[in-house]
């Protein structure tokens, strides 16, 4: 395979990773938001850029030095990091979603921080649903050919529900992990299967995020043709 070793087999290409979790502001000081490191989305930026691609790194909160020679837009919200998506996908090669978006946003933000009040209960806190990036990047595709990847972690019937969010999603690939009792979140390492929309199916042996990350180029370099 024309792996990382060669440093060219991504030249001239340009490729969007999205990194990190998002977070949801509920007033100025408070946000909903996940336990995403970053780690597998920066690996992916850093191995694309060592293979010869122009990469922007569209990165939600994580607390990770930037990549050499990598471009990196920060966003706070799933809805700034849809914008940042949409605008570099415009003419790129490939997308790879390895952000943890949140599915839904508190429907109201407070201007005001929110306060306590003597003797009563707090207010429930309202949501709504955040636009679904991925579904949306895949099902109206900037360019013809465009290579688009998603993740998914998943519990129980690992692969069926991959299967099933690969075709919900209309995305090219989806690396999905087993999420469980030894595999935290932060951690450096990964273990994954990466399923393509054309029916295969390709196992990653647990390893460093790098690994999983050159197996993911490496799909998408044979799509690229
Ligand atoms: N994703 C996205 N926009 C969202 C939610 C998820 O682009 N609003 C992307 C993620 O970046 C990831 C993929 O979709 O690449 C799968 O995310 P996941 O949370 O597993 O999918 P959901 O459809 O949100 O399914 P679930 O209900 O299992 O969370
Ligand atoms: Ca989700």
């Amino acid at each position: 395979l024309a792996r990382g070793a060669a440093g060219t087999d991504l030249r001239g290409r340009h490729v969007v990773v999205s990194a990190g979790g998002t977070r949801e502001p509920l007033d100025p000081v408070r946000f909903l938001g996940n336990r995403s490191s970053g780690k597998q989305g920066y690996a992916l930026a850093r191995t694309a850029a060592a293979r010869g691609a122009r990469v922007t790194l569209v990165a939600a909160n994580a607390a990770l030095p930037d990549p050499a020679g990598v471009d990196v837009v920060p966003v706070g919200t799933a809805v700034e990091l849809r914008e940042a998506v949409l605008r570099a996908a415009a003419d790129a090669d490939a997308v790879v979603m390895a952000a943890a978006v949140a599915d839904f946003r508190p429907a109201v933000y407070a201007a005001g921080k929110i306060k306590k009040k003597d003797g009563q209960e707090p207010e429930p806190v309202a949501l709504v649903r955040n636009p679904d990036v991925l579904a949306e990047i895949s099902g109206d595709r900037a360019r013809a050919g465009q290579v688009i990847v998603g993740f998914a972690a998943e519990t129980d019937d690992v692969l069926a529900n991959g299967r099933a969010k690969l075709k919900r999603k209309g995305c090219d690939l989806l690396v999905v992990n087993e999420v469980g009792e030894r595999k935290t979140f932060g951690s450096e390492e990964n273990e994954a299967v990466v399923l393509g929309a054309d029916g295969s199916e390709t196992p990653v042996a647990h390893g460093p995020k790098e690994a999983l990350a050159d197996t993911v180029w490496d799909l998408v370099a044979e799509r690229l043709g």
